[in-house]
């Protein structure tokens, strides 16, 4: 588990400020869910998946409770959802920490982030097709182009079992190909050995049973009608019929957003689907849902490599040096600031070079000095601290219109 500093703390903010622009004009509502919910709640997420069987942090509380911090957030949205009974659709967005205990690496760690959507109470295929184009215009708002979105379909529950089952005969039948964890795999979930990325099962998954001769009439037009409805609004994708997710709620559609220049163990940036009978399984009512989810470091490290979505400067705009005691800099700080104006000092009563050190390692654009002079006749002078220009002495009146139109050319110039 990782700090998270300056200037990268920052951009989490802007990562998480711009999910919330794209989310909240569709009309989602911000859920936060807690970090902590009894282990029943993520129970459901599959008994044959890692992040329920090996990666779960859980233990009992004071309270002889099971708890756990949450892996994911889908779970904890139904459960609350279960609990308050809003109107349906119910559309719900979030952000926020996550915990799988996983071997860490590039992309993965066993603290991450996430920004996710999840809308709840209807079956059209629209909504899938709203969820799945929030996704990829959040990914293009960043600036990244080389991510690729994978769709498939799991077929409705009946589909589904039949797909498995058939996918368990024929990985049984080849099983002394399968790589020894694979066959470990298979005897948990076979969908999962198709996920497999090594070179050994290559062969046998490249002849595995395909799910869509396995799809009702249903789950075909339903997967017919989120494709065409992307292709209309310009979302482009690819089928890939072996596409299955790591978590087992998935039912009909799923999708992921590959990054196109990570490591293709962790090159899922997103992903998500529909997941219909989860709200059931806690307790609820029938009520379909889909929903997605983007990782959030994975996907900085993708705007990295693209070059795309850097770390904003937060460097100052103003740095005021008083060498009078340092009552003129709160009073010129309070003002500057008040207008919005990024304003920095120094404490300590230091002197007129060491303050001006400071200034010049703030990055700021301004030097706005009170020495001796300045303080009895109620002037200040300003020093462009990245030109040759002279500096100029204004009246105190006139320091903070100057400065914020100097400032605002400045910024009219970029
Ligand atoms: P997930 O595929 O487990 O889905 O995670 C979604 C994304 O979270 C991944 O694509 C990845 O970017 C990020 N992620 C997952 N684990 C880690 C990790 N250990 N380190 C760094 N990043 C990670 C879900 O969580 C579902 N709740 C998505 C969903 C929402 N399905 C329907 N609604």
């Amino acid at each position: 588990m990782r700090d998270i500093v300056s200037p990268e703390s920052a951009r989490w903010r802007r990562f998480v400020d711009s999910f919330e622009l794209i989310v909240g004009v569709a009309g989602y509502e911000l859920v936060i869910p807690p970090l902590l919910e009894d282990i029943g709640v993520f129970n459901r997420l599959g008994e044959a998946t890692d992040v329920v069987t090996k990666e779960m942090y859980d233990f009992v509380d004071k309270g002889e409770r099971h708890v756990a911090l949450r892996p994911e957030q889908t779970a904890s949205i139904c459960r609350s959802f279960v609990q308050h009974r809003p109107t349906t659709p119910f559309k719900a967005w979030y952000s926020g920490p996550n915990f799988r205990y996983e071997k860490p690496q590039r992309g993965r760690y066993r603290q991450f982030d996430q920004v996710g959507v999840e809308v709840l109470g209807s079956l059209d295929p629209y909504v899938d097709i709203e969820v799945v184009q929030l996704g990829w215009s959040f990914l293009a708002s960043l600036g990244l182009s080389r991510v690729e979105l994978a769709i498939n379909s799991l077929g409705e529950p009946d589909d589904r079992a039949r797909y498995v089952a058939a996918l368990n005969a024929y990985f049984l039948e080849r099983t002394n190909e399968l790589s020894p964890e694979s066959q470990q795999t298979l005897t948990r979930n076979p969908l999962r050995v198709l996920d497999s990325k090594r070179s050994e099962d290559a062969a046998v998954i490249a002849d595995a049973p395909l799910i869509n001769s396995f799809w009702s009439d249903t789950a075909a037009a339903h997967f017919s009608t989120v494709c065409d409805g992307l292709t209309a609004v310009g979302v482009p994708y690819t089928i890939d019929l072996k596409l299955v997710r790591g978590l087992d709620y998935y039912r009909g559609t799923t999708f992921e957003f590959r990054g196109g220049t990570l490591d293709s163990a962790q090159n899922a940036l997103g992903g998500g689907g529909r997941y219909d009978g989860l709200v059931a399984d806690l307790g609820g009512p029938e009520t379909p849902g889909v929903g997605f989810a983007i990782g959030l470091e994975r996907t900085l490290l993708a705007c990295d490599d693209e070059g795309v979505f850097p770390a904003a400067d937060q460097s100052a705009d103003v740095f005021v040096v008083d060498v009078c005691g340092g009552s003129v800099a709160l009073e010129i700080c309070t003002e500057l600031r008040s207008l919005g104006i990024r304003t920095e000092r120094s404490w300590d009563d230091r002197s007129m070079k060491s303050q001006m050190k400071s200034a010049n390692r703030s990055g700021a654009r301004f030097a706005v000095i009170i020495g001796e002079d300045e303080d009895q006749s109620d002037t200040a002078v300003i020093r462009d601290l990245r030109s040759d220009a002279e500096q100029v002495s204004v009246s105190r009146s006139n320091l903070a219109p100057t400065l914020k139109s100097r400032l605002s050319s400045l910024q009219g110039a970029v």
